[in-house]
Formats: structure tokens, sequence, C-alpha cells
């Protein structure tokens, strides 16, 4: 059997989450026009389903990585530029889904026994929630065991 490999990227972006995420259809009517790492023939729901989960993986809402648009939407809410790349964190974030899918492929990939997807790494396994993850041993507060 072919490994689909648009499966397999969106799968290892989203990790466990995209099985539990809800179908609510994403609130924009036009087609992607700067997709530099997904697949340029992502469905709606896919691209929705890998937004939600990087939001919940870093805690965040839309506007920490995508810029404001021109005028309001329905409940005075900013209509968001999607598109737009004007927000450092959204190229962060392109470089992250590189080092994560580097991760997945050229090192769990290739491990010993480790064809299990949901093993892969996700935003969420660093980042747990956090804009900026736990980098600190100091900082679990564990309970000194030595
Ligand atoms: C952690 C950063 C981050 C968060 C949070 C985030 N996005 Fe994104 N979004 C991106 C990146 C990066 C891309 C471009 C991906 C690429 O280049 O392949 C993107 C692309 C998109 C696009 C396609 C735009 C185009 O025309 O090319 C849409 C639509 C979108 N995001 C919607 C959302 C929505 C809705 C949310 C909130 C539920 C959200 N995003 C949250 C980083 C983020
Ligand atoms: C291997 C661990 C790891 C994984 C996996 C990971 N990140 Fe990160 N991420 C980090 C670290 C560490 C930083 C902080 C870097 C710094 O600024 O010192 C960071 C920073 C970021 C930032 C910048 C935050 C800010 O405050 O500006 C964004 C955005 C981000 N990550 C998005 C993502 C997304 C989206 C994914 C999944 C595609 C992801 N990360 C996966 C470790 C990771």
């Amino acid at each position: 059997m072919r490994i689909n490999k648009k499966g397999i990227l969106i799968a290892g972006l989203c990790g466990g989450m995209i099985f539990m995420q809800s179908f609510v259809q994403l609130q924009h009517e036009e087609k992607p026009t700067n997709l530099k790492v997904l697949p340029k023939d992502i469905s709606e729901k896919e691209l929705h389903d890998v937004m939600k989960g990087f939001s919940k993986s870093l805690g965040v809402h839309c506007d920490f990585c995508h810029a404001k648009g021109e005028g309001q939407g329905p409940g005075g809410r900013p209509n968001m530029d999607f598109a737009s790349d004007s927000k450092p964190e959204k190229n962060t974030a392109r470089d992250m889904m590189r080092m994560t899918m580097a991760i997945n492929h050229d090192y769990i990939g290739k491990m010993k026994g480790a064809d299990h997807k949901l093993e892969e790494v996700a935003c969420v396994t660093c980042h747990m929630g956090k804009e900026t993850p736990t980098v600190s041993v100091d900082s679990l507060h564990m309970p000194n065991k030595h």
C-alpha cells in the first residue's frame, strides 16, 4: 500500500488532536493563496484542523500569528488577513512546521519499530499549551529524588 504523504504531514502536525476537532467550518470564502509549507490543495476542513491544532498547542488565538485586515466583521470583531506574512510569529511557525516534519521524518520515522503515527512529535509535544515551551529542568518543580 502506498503511503499518503499529505495525510502523514497533516496528521504529524496535528498529532492526536485531529481526531478531537469539532467540525466547525472556517469562516472564510477564498482559497488559500500563500501556503509555503502545507499542501496547496489542502481542503478547508484540513486547513482548519491544522490551525486549530496550532492555536490549542500554543494556547493562543488566531491573531497570535495572523495580522488583522481591513474593517470589522459581524459582532465587531476585526477582519483577519490570513494570507499576510506581516506577523513574525507566522514565519516562526513555518520554521517550526519544517522542524517538526524533519524530526518525524528524519529521526522518529527511522527509529526501529517506530511506525506508530501517534508517537510522532507535534507542536503540543513541546509547547503543551504555551507560547514558549518549558526549556528548563529546574522549572519542572519535581521532588528531589536522589
Ligand atoms: C502558531 C501560528 C498560527 C496560529 C495560531 C494560526 N495560524 Fe493560520 N497559518 C499559520 C501559518 C504558518 C500559515 C501558513 C502555512 C504555510 O505557509 O503553508 C497559516 C495559514 C493560514 C491560512 C491560509 C492563508 C492563505 O491564504 O494562505 C488560513 C485561512 C489560516 N491560517 C487560518 C487560521 C485560523 C482561522 C486560525 C485560528 C483558529 C489560525 N490560522 C491560527 C500559522 C498560524
Ligand atoms: C522540539 C520542540 C518544539 C516543537 C515540536 C515545536 N516547537 Fe515551537 N518553539 C520551541 C521552542 C524551544 C521555542 C522558543 C524559541 C525561542 O524563542 O527561544 C518555540 C517557539 C515557537 C514560536 C514563537 C513564539 C513566540 O513567542 O514568538 C512559535 C510561533 C512556535 N514555536 C510555533 C510552533 C508550531 C506551530 C509548532 C508545530 C508545527 C511548533 N512550534 C513545534 C520548541 C518547539
